[in-house]
């Protein structure tokens, strides 16, 4: 089978991004990243993509006129490469429907927490300020809604006393590093199969 062909959209450090990149290299996951798109001019992100070689943009919200506009010129960048699944990487902007329907089950993201529990912004710090014993990160298909979509894979970590908001976020980063590239090349064996709001590992 041919390399999967992923388009990654990111906002931020690009920790994740790097990870999936690492994976492809060392062979533990059989997919090539085509493009690299971020909403944020400052993202290092788009420098670890170029730093591999990979066309790596910066399309900007503002220079359009409806957030719908965006979402378009966003999905023309993923699909002049032919992407076959986009991939969320601390991508901080909700997708719009017509952004949706381009790619309804061809899109991932991972959140750091145990979903349904802590969705939104700064899960991590959810979680460690409701006093949870137990967190982790969600690679989910993404739907309407905000971190709703069906749950491919989770991976656990504890929540320690001594722990703050940024060392449990610690914690589930290096999960987030494993699962992410591990549940990508799940779906680049074409082992996941989406059942209502089940996802199935065959
Ligand atoms: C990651 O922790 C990711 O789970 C989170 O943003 C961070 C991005 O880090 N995503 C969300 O909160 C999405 N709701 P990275 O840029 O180093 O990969």
């Amino acid at each position: 089978m041919n390399p999967l062909r992923l388009g990654v959209l990111a906002s931020g450090r690009g920790s994740n991004l790097q990870a999936i990149m690492d994976a492809i290299q060392n062979g533990e996951l059989d997919a090539s990243i085509q493009v690299v798109v971020s909403d944020r001019a400052d993202a290092f992100a788009l420098e670890r993509a170029r730093q591999q070689g990979i066309p790596a943009f910066y399309i900007d919200p503002k220079s359009f006129p409806t957030k719908i506009d965006y979402d378009l010129a966003v999905a023309a960048a993923l699909e002049e490469r032919d992407v076959e699944l986009v991939v969320l990487a601390g991508y901080m902007r909700l997708v719009s429907s017509e952004f949706l329907a381009r790619f309804h089950l061809k899109m991932v993201n991972i959140h750091p927490a145990l979903l349904p529990a802590f969705p939104g912004l700064e899960a991590q710090r959810q979680a460690w300020e409701y006093g949870v014993k137990f967190s982790g990160c969600t690679v989910h298909f993404v739907d309407e809604g905000m971190d709703t979509g069906p749950v491919i894979a989770q991976a656990v970590v504890p929540v320690y006393d001594t722990d703050t908001a940024e060392t449990l976020a610690e914690r589930i980063l290096e999960q987030e590093h494993r699962l992410y590239p591990a549940t990508l090349q799940l779906i680049a064996e074409g082992r996941v199969e989406v059942v209502g709001r089940r996802v199935m590992v065959r």
